[in-house]
């Protein structure tokens, strides 16, 4: 009889305990599983190569000294150093990205599934906020100037907004070897196919009319 509850409190700390394990990218299992960059087949992550013929080039990228092209129409560019770009980054559970704003450019509202991001500002003024999820919706914001760190909880919605009038720039550690990433207006309104505008007109409670509208812009 007394036997059970111990029993219980295992089976919960277990299963709480490989939630928290699969939380984030698989761990490595030996110093490290540098990607084969050209493959056919595909497993969680990528196939390491033969560790006597890795290099230290397999661990290096060079040429985030230079500033992303912002001149589109959301005034943003984001340079992300993901597992595609330096192999070594396999089952590390780490990435990169340099961030560049032009005067009032915007990284528009977006997720990471895999990744919390953790930003730190080098030049200019960003405007930037989360929202939780839909428990209660809360935003929370903060005006960074040069120097200044924030954090973007993983697969919460977050935006950086430049609101200064001369450019930005700044970097980002992301905790997936390859965060993913879902920009909220492209997803919904420029999925290909699209959407049923039925389906977003109800879910937006907008007029059929602004959604085929904003279907065709996005
Ligand atoms: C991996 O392959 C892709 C596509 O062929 C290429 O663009 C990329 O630069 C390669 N990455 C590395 C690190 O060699």
């Amino acid at each position: 009889m007394m036997k059970g509850v111990p029993y219980l409190v295992t089976v919960a700390l277990l299963a709480l305990a490989s939630t928290l394990a699969f939380a984030d990218d698989p761990s490595p299992l030996q110093d490290f599983c540098v990607a084969i960059n050209k493959t056919e087949v595909f497993v969680n992550g990528k196939f390491c190569k033969d560790p006597k013929l890795t290099t230290a080039n397999d661990f290096f990228f060079s040429g985030l000294d230079k500033p992303g092209n912002t001149e589109n129409k959301l005034g943003f560019n984001v340079n992300l150093v993901n597992v595609d770009k330096i192999l070594g980054l396999n089952t590390l559970g780490i990435s990169l990205a340099r961030l560049d704003f032009a005067p009032y450019g915007l990284n528009p509202p977006h997720t990471h599934p895999r990744a919390t991001e953790i930003l730190v500002v080098l030049e200019g003024t960003l405007y930037v906020g989360f929202v939780t999820s839909n428990t209660d919706n809360r935003l929370f914001t903060k005006i960074l100037n040069k120097g200044d760190v924030f954090v973007f909880p993983v697969g919460l919605i977050h935006f950086q907004f430049n609101v200064g009038h001369t450019n930005a720039v700044a970097f980002s550690g992301l905790s997936s070897q390859n965060p993913g990433l879902i920009t909220i207006a492209d997803a919904v309104f420029g999925a290909n196919p699209p959407i049923n505008p039925d389906v977003l007109a109800k879910a937006f409670q907008l007029d059929k009319t602004v959604v085929n509208y904003l279907e065709k812009i996005f």
